[in-house]
């Protein structure tokens, strides 16, 4: 692009030539209403070379008619500096109109390991402007990373703001273990646009959208690129060949796509989404994201009428049934992966971020035994594969890394219920929600349960916010970033609690 053509991009309108100011100042809130960019920007799937910008059009955030029956082309363009001077390559997306006009581009050659800026534009409007950055290259010797790991944001249970605590933490990355959305509610703070059960995919984008009005995680998109993942509440994870829930899930996943910035597209009325994905922090740090939803065996293959309604059919009492070998929660295929993945490895740590827990946990209840059996407890034989492959093949200081139970937890993953923490092989850390609250019917027999449980070493169910990584050859320092207040915007983000394994060590201290 010459220097012409960049003016060209910049101007054109009021609201384009203020734009850089705009994105350092301007609230999602304060999206002029005629913006065709009512959801902003956002980039995601980071690689060294490579990273998805995304954007979606529309006339409002409460508005999703399509604009036009056909493509519409629109124009992006990425530069070395926030005020797009400096540009680095440009070029035309295609949105189309089967995918509500979203525009996922794919930018390639870029540098490793370093910041850039983009925007879109569309006639004589130009969208924010959003940063993003590349990973550091596969080879290259990595002395430090940082980086954001989220999940579990319920709209009704409060505000997002736990995201702008990372305003100004140097993170590189925001990992989102799932749970963008939920499908459900019982209102709150805030209510859902509608209390019926979502099932078509215009629910589902009106979910979506909804949900991208939240000031901060929009300011969080333009701030971070994000990898996200899917977990239960984002679509439907029950078995079924029924044709109708087959649709319904077909819907969940291709409004899931429109609103994220992920580089991989569910194919036209599939009840499938290519969610899996790996990533390589130079010599520093391997990543392995499996899909733990769409692959898995029956959740449900110890449930019985009784046991189902105990703490919202979370826990069950575990049966023989669930110790079957055959039993995968990933399936064949990412089984080999992960194995590839964890034998193959030269990185110094080595993460796993399967959305769900994979430590242990044994809740007594009324004399009864129960496990969290759509965890990893309901799938052990798997569980153990993965940590044979760990011991086997030496893998170098293994963590898990998981979400889902809007609660910290942090333990050490052991081969089976019960087993001396000492011969663990692994680090677990279980962040709590963005916003979502975990239930005191849940979270009191939880805390009862710790005595019986020494592998966990800190648990905490009441405070919301994320985890901030940072990553060196030494040391694995994990701080929890807790928010004081969710019932309204604004609330403050402050360092809760701070925790270190050391190289060569499994257990975090504290
Ligand atoms: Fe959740």
């Amino acid at each position: 692009m010459t220097i012409l053509q960049r003016r060209q991009f910049i101007a054109g309108t009021a609201a384009a030539l203020m734009a850089p100011a705009v994105f350092v100042n301007r609230t999602a809130a304060q999206t002029p209403a005629a913006s065709l960019f009512p959801f902003s920007v956002a980039s995601g799937d980071p690689t060294a070379n490579s990273v998805v910008l995304w954007t979606k059009l529309a006339r409002a955030a409460d508005d999703l008619e399509l604009l036009s029956r056909l493509p519409i082309d629109v124009e992006w363009i990425v530069a070395q500096d926030e005020r797009l001077s400096k540009v680095v390559c440009s070029g035309t997306g295609s949105a189309l109109p089967e995918y509500g006009h979203s525009v996922h581009v794919d930018v390639q050659g870029l540098r490793p390991d370093r910041w850039y800026w983009y925007a879109f534009r569309i006639g004589g409007e130009m969208s924010p402007i959003g940063r993003t950055r590349t990973l550091p290259a596969a080879d290259a010797l990595v002395s430090r990373f940082r980086f954001n790991v989220v999940s579990c944001q319920h709209w009704e249970n409060g505000f997002f703001d736990a995201y702008d605590g990372m305003a100004d933490d140097d993170s590189s990355l925001v990992l989102h273990l799932g749970d963008y959305i939920y499908e459900v509610g019982r209102g709150g703070v805030r209510t859902h646009e509608t209390d019926k059960p979502l099932r078509t995919l215009d629910d589902y984008r009106r979910r979506h959208a909804l949900y991208k009005t939240d000031a901060a995680l929009r300011r969080a998109h333009e701030r971070l690129p994000f990898m996200v993942t899917l977990d239960n509440h984002d679509a439907l994870t029950e078995d079924s060949s029924d044709a109708g829930e087959l649709a319904h899930r077909a819907a969940a996943y291709h409004a899931w796509y429109e609103f994220q910035p992920v580089r991989h597209a569910p194919a036209l009325h599939a009840p499938t989404m290519p969610v899996l994905r790996g990533l390589d922090i130079g010599d520093l740090l391997r990543i392995s994201i499996p899909d733990t939803r769409q692959f898995r065996d029956s959740e449900s293959v110890c449930a019985s009428g009784s046991d189902k309604d105990f703490a919202f059919g979370v826990f069950q009492k575990p049966c023989e049934a669930a110790e079957d070998p055959q039993r995968s929660m990933l399936g064949v295929a990412q089984e080999n992966w992960l194995d590839a993945r964890l034998s193959g490895s030269q990185a110094k740590w080595n993460a796993i971020a399967s959305t769900v827990m994979m430590s242990t946990f044994d809740m007594d209840h009324e004399g009864e035994l129960y496990r969290y059996l759509q965890s990893w407890d309901g799938y052990p034989a798997a569980r153990q594969r993965i940590l044979d492959r760990i011991e086997g093949s030496r893998v170098s200081n293994p963590v898990s890394i998981a979400g889902d139970i809007h609660s910290t937890l942090i333990s050490e993953v052991t081969r089976r219920a019960g087993e001396e923490p000492g011969r663990s092989l692994m680090t677990e850390f279980v962040g709590t929600s963005i916003s979502s609250l975990w239930p005191e019917p849940l979270a009191r027999p939880m805390h009862d349960a710790l005595p019986a449980n020494p592998q966990v070493r800190y648990y905490e169910s009441q405070k919301r916010g994320y985890m901030h990584f940072d990553v060196t050859p030494e040391s694995l320092n994990v701080e929890m970033r807790a928010i004081d207040r969710t019932d309204q915007p604004g609330g403050t983000v402050h360092t809760d609690r701070t925790f270190v394994v050391e190289n060569g060590q499994v257990g975090a201290k504290s």
